[in-house]
């Protein structure tokens, strides 16, 4: 994580709902080539002491952390080995006498598990040799719908951006074209250490990946001037996410947004919600919805499940502008 980021207290401590402190860093290790980048230590709460730890260059800001480490038990055996200093060895030791090691829930987006090479794929790895690619005849690379789907939001040199549940992250690097910084965050570790990996390869400064929860973020309202949430709302229920996206942005700014409505997955919310609904459910909670996304659109989007499957999808796009003032 860079070091700098925390002189512009974009950073809070998540315990605290008016998100009035901003956290501090403690270094443990900086990367020897680059010494704006934390590659491990603590984002620390001045008021209430709670640590956050920062492993192989990501923050982890959850509220508990023992909690989403017991759902992640080979990644944290992997945090374990591939920490370097006693202080974090100390604290990983302490925290693994209180997991729960019986738990089951693996998440889904983590390294290994089924997702994680289909999204992978989507970085169009191998895909002049894809049989479905070249059975449809297609001349576009699978991640080009992420561009498409940035190419009609203004330039803003100055402004901070947002991409909730990015994932490996092609939209914030989309995203990082347009904007002075963007903040990528997805609950899954295994997604935000591949996505800042990319970012690095690709020379992309202007991005920081960091894990945390859409439903309790270390963000200050009013602060965003864009907020993308691609292909999440099935996974989060729409009632809290849409106030917590309002407060999060400046007046009259954009929060831009895709679904397949695709239901048919494991844990899902919000089953009711079609292109009308949806689009009146935020039209309801303080947005206006641009006069080119007020009907419903088919984007097409795929993802390889593996050699032989894979989930086609017609997305939903919705730009929608916040026009209340609503404090919820
Ligand atoms: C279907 S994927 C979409 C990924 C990406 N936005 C895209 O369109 O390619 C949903 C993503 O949301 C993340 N996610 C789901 N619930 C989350 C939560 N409560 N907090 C943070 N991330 C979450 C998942 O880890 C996953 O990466
Ligand atoms: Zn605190």
């Amino acid at each position: 994580m860079k070091s700098s980021l925390l002189n512009f207290k974009l950073l809070y401590c998540i315990n605290h709902n008016e998100r009035n402190y901003p956290l501090r860093l403690d270094i443990l290790i900086e990367d020897p080539e680059n010494k704006n980048e934390c590659v491990e230590g603590f984002l620390v709460c001045p008021e209430c002491k709670s640590q956050y730890p920062i492993l192989s260059g990501i923050a982890i800001i959850v509220k508990d952390i023992i909690s989403y480490a017991s759902q992640r038990l080979s990644i944290f055996g992997k945090w374990y080995s591939n920490s370097k200093s006693e202080e974090m060895k100390n604290y990983l030791k302490n925290l693994s006498s209180r997991l729960n090691k019986n738990s089951q829930d693996e998440d889904r987006y983590e390294i290994d598990s089924r997702y994680f090479q289909s999204y992978k794929w989507l970085h169009n790895e191998n895909f002049e040799s894809d049989k479905f690619l070249h059975l449809l005849r297609w001349k576009i690379k699978p991640s080009d719908v992420y561009r498409k789907l940035t190419s009609g939001i203004h330039y803003e040199p100055e402004g901070l951006a947002l991409d909730l549940g990015c994932a490996l992250g092609l939209s914030t690097i989309e995203l990082s074209n347009k904007f002075s910084f963007v903040f990528g965050i997805d609950s899954s570790f295994s997604f935000m250490v591949e996505a800042k990996k990319k970012a690095g390869e690709a020379g992309i400064t202007n991005v920081e990946y960091i894990v945390c929860d859409i439903l309790n973020l270390p963000f200050k309202n009013l602060r965003f001037d864009l907020i993308f949430g691609l292909n999440i709302v099935e996974f989060l229920p729409i009632e809290k996410l849409l106030p917590i996206i309002s407060n999060l942005l400046k007046p009259h700014s954009f929060f831009v947004t895709t679904t397949p409505y695709d239901y048919n997955r494991e844990k899902v919310y919000n089953p009711d919600l079609n292109d009308r609904t949806l689009r009146s459910t935020i039209e309801k909670s303080g947005f206006e919805i641009t006069i080119k996304t007020k009907k419903e659109s088919y984007i097409p989007w795929i993802l390889k499940i593996n050699e032989r499957t894979y989930l086609f999808y017609f997305l939903d796009l919705i730009e929608a502008r916040k026009v209340s003032k609503h404090k919820y």
